[in-house]
C-alpha cells in the first residue's frame, strides 16, 4: 500500500485544536511517545509546519478543516484544544459539538478561568461528551520535552487520556508529572495557583536582581555568578536556571546586554490576578502573590513613575555591607521567601479543595510541579514529604521541618529587608513575606482593637477572651 494510502486510512490517538507553539510542540511530542497525532488549525501554514517539524518515523498530520480533524480521530475521541481564554473556547466547544460523538473527550489545555470550566464541563456533559480542563505548564520548551500536567474532572474521561499524558509528561525520578487532581474545574484551579505562586517567585527575584544591581553595583557576568552558584545549591529552581541566563544574554541590535535594554513595564494574562481575586473570596490570604500582581501594575505606570521620581528625590544608596556576606543573606531570604510563597498557595488549594468540592490531593500537586513547570523547585523535595506524611496539612509553614528551615533563615531575612529599606530599594514581596511568618506564627494580633472599632461605630460586636458570646458596648466620649 502507498504511504499515502496507509495515512489516509490511519486513525488517529489525539487530535490538536490549535497550532500555536505550544500545540504544536505538545503533539510533537505525543507523537514521539508513538501515539498517531493530528492537528488542526485554519491557518494552513501551521498545519504544514506541524508535519514538517515531525521527527521521522512518528505519525502526524495537519488539517485545516474541524470536520476532517474529527473523522480521522479513533473513538473515543481525545480532542485538546489549545486556544486563547475565554471566548475562542467557547467558539471552539460550538464548532466541536456538531462533529463529536458520546463519549468523546473534549479538553481545554489552556490558561482558562474554573469557573468558565466548571459551567463548560456541565454544558458539554449534558450534550452526552466529556469535557476536561487540564492545566500545562512548562512553556513551549516543556511542550515539546516533558511539562507538568494537571488534569482535573471526569476520572472516567481521565482513565481514557491517561497513558498519553504519562508519557509525554516530564519525568521526576521515573515517574510521571501528572496526576487526577480532582473533580470538575480542579485542573485549572491548580495551575491558577501554579501561576499565581510563578508571579510571587518572579517578584521575589526581581527584588533580589535589583539589590544586586542597583544596591552592590555587581554587573551582568556577577549577577550570571551569584544566581549560577545559587541554582547549583538548595535554590535550584527553573526560574532561578533562567535568571542565570539571562544576564548573559547579547543583545543583537547593541553592544549590550539584553536584559539592560528592555522596559522595565512588566505584561500579565491574569492569573495571577486571579489567584489574589479567589483567595479572597475563599478569605486565605496569599498577600506574596498580591503584592507580586500589584507590582506589576505598578510597573505599568511608568509615566507616573517618571514623574514621582523627580519629586521624591531621595533617590537609593549603596547597601554598605560586603558583597559576600550580602549575598549570603538575600540567598537565605529568597530561600525564606520561595517558602512562604508555596506555602500562600498550598494554604489556598488545601481550602479550595472542599470549599469548592474540588477534592484535590494536595501530594500529587506538590509531586508534579517537581518537573516540568516553571516552579518546579528542589525545595518541592522537602514539601513533597510533609504532604505525604500529612496530606491534610492545612499550612506548609505548621510542618516541623518546613518550620526548621525558616526559622534558620529568618535572621539573614530581617537584615536584607533592614539594608533594602536603609538604602530605599522597594523589595515589597520579601517584606510581605517576613510579614506573613511573623503574623501567622502570632498567637496574639492586635484586631481586638480593629473588634472594639467595629463595635464603636457599627455595633458590629465582638467575642470576649473571658467569656463565650457575643458583645455589644455603648462606646463612650473620652476626650480628656
Ligand atoms: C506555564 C506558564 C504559562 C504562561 C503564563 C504567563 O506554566 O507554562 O505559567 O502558562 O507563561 O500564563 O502568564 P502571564 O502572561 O500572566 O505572566
Amino acid at each position: 500500500m502507498a504511504i499515502l494510502e496507509i495515512m489516509e486510512n490511519t486513525l488517529y490517538d489525539f487530535g490538536m485544536i490549535g497550532l500555536g507553539t505550544m500545540g504544536r510542540n505538545l503533539l510533537l511530542n505525543m507523537a514521539d511517545h508513538g501515539f498517531k497525532a493530528i492537528g488542526f488549525d485554519l491557518d494552513a501554514s501551521k498545519a504544514k509546519l506541524l508535519e514538517d517539524s515531525a521527527t521521522p518515523g512518528t505519525t502526524v498530520k495537519g488539517v485545516s478543516t474541524l470536520a476532517e480533524m474529527v473523522q480521522k480521530l479513533a473513538v473515543p475521541r481525545k480532542i485538546m484544544m489549545l486556544v486563547p481564554a475565554g471566548k475562542p473556547v467557547d467558539n471552539v466547544i460550538a464548532s466541536l459539538l456538531p462533529l463529536v460523538s458520546p463519549g468523546d473527550i473534549i479538553i481545554d489545555g489552556g490558561n482558562s478561568h474554573y469557573t468558565d470550566t466548571i459551567r463548560r464541563v456541565e454544558e458539554v456533559r449534558a450534550k452526552g461528551f466529556h469535557f476536561m480542563g487540564i492545566g500545562i505548564s512548562g512553556g513551549e520548551h516543556g511542550a515539546r520535552t516533558g511539562p507538568s500536567i494537571m488534569p482535573g474532572g471526569d476520572p472516567e474521561a481521565y482513565e481514557k487520556v491517561r497513558p498519553i499524558l504519562e508519557a509525554v509528561a516530564a519525568k521526576v525520578n521515573g515517574s510521571a508529572c501528572v496526576a487526577h487532581l480532582g473533580n470538575g474545574a480542579a485542573g485549572h484551579y491548580v495551575k491558577m495557583v501554579h501561576n499565581g505562586i510563578e508571579y510571587a517567585i518572579m517578584q521575589l527575584l526581581s527584588e533580589t536582581y535589583q539589590l544586586l544591581h542597583m544596591g552592590k553595583g555587581l554587573t551582568n557576568d556577577e549577577l550570571h555568578k551569584v544566581y549560577k552558584g545559587w541554582n547549583e545549591g538548595d535554590l535550584q529552581s527553573f526560574l532561578v536556571e533562567i535568571t542565570r541566563d539571562i544576564f548573559l544574554q547579547p543583545d543583537d541590535k547593541t553592544n549590550n546586554r539584553l536584559v539592560d535594554m528592555i522596559l522595565d513595564k512588566a505584561g500579565a494574562k491574569g492569573t495571577g490576578k486571579w489567584t489574589s481575586q479567589d483567595s479572597m473570596d475563599l478569605g486565605i490570604p496569599v498577600p506574596v502573590i498580591d503584592i507580586a500582581v500589584s507590582l506589576r501594575d505598578l510597573s505599568a505606570a511608568k509615566e507616573e513613575r517618571v514623574q514621582a521620581s523627580a519629586l521624591y528625590k531621595s533617590g537609593t544608596h549603596e547597601i554598605a555591607a560586603p558583597t559576600e556576606v550580602f549575598v549570603t543573606q538575600l540567598a537565605d531570604a529568597l530561600y525564606f521567601s520561595m517558602i512562604i510563597c508555596y506555602a500562600q498557595g498550598m494554604a489556598l488549594l488545601y481550602k479550595a479543595s472542599t470549599d469548592l468540592k474540588m477534592n484535590i490531593p494536595l501530594p500529587e500537586v506538590v509531586r508534579i510541579w517537581r518537573g516540568g513547570c516553571i516552579i518546579r523547585a528542589a525545595m518541592l523535595d522537602i514539601f513533597y514529604q510533609a504532604f505525604t506524611e500529612n496530606p491534610k496539612l492545612a499550612n506548609l509553614l505548621l510542618d516541623k521541618q518546613v518550620a526548621t528551615l525558616v526559622q534558620g533563615k529568618k535572621h539573614n531575612m530581617v537584615n536584607v529587608i533592614m539594608h533594602a529599606t536603609q538604602t530605599g530599594y522597594p523589595v515589597a514581596a520579601l517584606m510581605t513575606s517576613l510579614c506573613y511568618l511573623e503574623a501567622y506564627r502570632s498567637e496574639f494580633l492586635p484586631t481586638n482593637l480593629i473588634q472594639a472599632q467595629r463595635d464603636y461605630f457599627g455595633a458590629h460586636t465582638y467575642q470576649r477572651i473571658d467569656m463565650p458570646g457575643v458583645f455589644h458596648t455603648e462606646w463612650g466620649s473620652f476626650d480628656n
